[in-house]
């Protein structure tokens, strides 16, 4: 099978196309098929060394995550509820980039026979992440969100959620005129240039002066500091990412938050072993969502897996609206 591995840190063109002999699952573990392949923004962190969270500890060679959409095509010792042919999907923070993926059983959902490979790669991470965030903010009809890079494959989901939830105001960030465009096109009622110098006055003007209840970050940095300060009374940010912000992690006094302000975070993989029923239910609201479509997953390109460098070069070129998806070799 073809599997791209990483043998050091750097520029995409680290991504090493290889050919290795397809895993066997070992015990409670599950063979994916692969379909479709996500890239996120988070695994061209992985690449460069730059990806603060502390839950991802890989050892060279490194094979990148992400989601994995396709068949079951073995299952390991212990693993009775999944069966070889079932079409599955997972999110693994290892071993995505490969024809097959080996995955723990426990991470694996069904996806809907119907539904596209590519559309699917909404299931396992990215529209969880969005539920999720926003469920860690307890959002309630009526309040005000504010979603920051609203365009990407993460935000995208997050801005229609929170409208789809009953927010009263979505107000969503980007930094281009057609992600603007597009933000508002999934129903935004103010989309922002966030960078202007002047984007913090102008998320405070929107909410009439009173501030936001629920900031969704997935870009830290300066973007973080000053959301801080937009949250109005009993306000709750989480923070998710950090796109802009790289290693660095900005500090916040509790002199901040004084005002009645909850800053959190979010990590997908400690949500989903704490929470899993509620991990699952998420899933299936997004499936029935994209099959009503009710929710849009907008998938900005699809690329051979073998062209996974371009991919990245895509996301950090900051080009893509929407998710880029890579589709196996041997799927051709
Ligand atoms: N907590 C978790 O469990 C978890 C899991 C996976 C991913 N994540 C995080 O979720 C976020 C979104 O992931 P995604 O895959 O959907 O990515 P994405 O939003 O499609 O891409 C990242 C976006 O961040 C924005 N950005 C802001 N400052 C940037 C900078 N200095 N350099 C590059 N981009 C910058 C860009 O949008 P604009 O051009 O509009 O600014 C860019 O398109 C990422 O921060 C990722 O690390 C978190």
């Amino acid at each position: 099978m073809r599997i791209i591995r990483i043998h050091e840190y750097g520029d995409p063109d680290v991504l090493r196309v290889e050919e290795a002999p397809v895993p066997t699952p070992g015990p409670g573990e599950v063979l994916i098929a692969a379909e479709a392949v996500s890239v996120g923004f988070a695994q061209t962190q992985m690449r460069r060394n730059i990806f603060p969270a502390p839950m991802w500890r890989p050892q060279f060679p490194i094979v990148l995550g992400g989601d994995v959409i396709g068949r079951v095509a073995g299952v390991g010792a212990g693993v009775t509820d999944i069966h070889e042919g079932d079409r599955v999907g997972a999110f693994t923070l290892n071993g995505a980039y490969a024809d097959y993926a080996v995955v723990d059983a426990a991470t694996v959902l069904p996806v809907p026979e119907g539904l596209d490979a590519a559309q699917a790669t909404a299931l396992p991470s990215p529209g969880p992440i969005a539920a999720g965030t926003l469920g860690t903010a307890a959002l309630r009809p009526g309040e005000s969100v504010l979603v920051h890079a609203a365009s990407g494959g993460i935000g995208h989901l997050a801005v229609q959620l929170a409208r789809a939830a009953g927010a009263g105001l979505v107000i969503g960030t980007a930094g281009s005129a057609d992600k603007l465009d597009f933000v508002r096109g999934l129903g935004a009622d103010v989309v922002i240039d966030y960078s202007r110098d002047d984007w913090a006055e102008e998320v405070r003007a929107a909410t009439g002066g009173k501030g936001v209840d629920v900031i969704l970050d997935s870009v830290g940095g300066d973007v973080l500091r000053q959301g801080v300060g937009l949250l109005a009374p009993f306000g709750r940010l989480v923070f998710y990412g950090s796109a802009g912000g790289g290693l660095e992690i900005p500090k916040v006094s509790p002199m901040e938050l004084i005002e009645m302000k909850f800053l959190t975070g979010f990590a997908l993989s400690r949500w989903r072993a704490a929470r899993p029923k509620e991990y699952l239910r998420n899933h299936e609201d997004l499936a029935n969502r994209l099959a009503d479509g009710t929710v849009r997953h907008a998938v900005h390109a699809t690329l051979p897996l073998h062209e996974v460098a371009e991919a990245h070069r895509l996301i950090e070129s900051r080009a893509q609206i929407g998710r880029i998806v890579l589709i196996p070799d041997h799927t051709a």
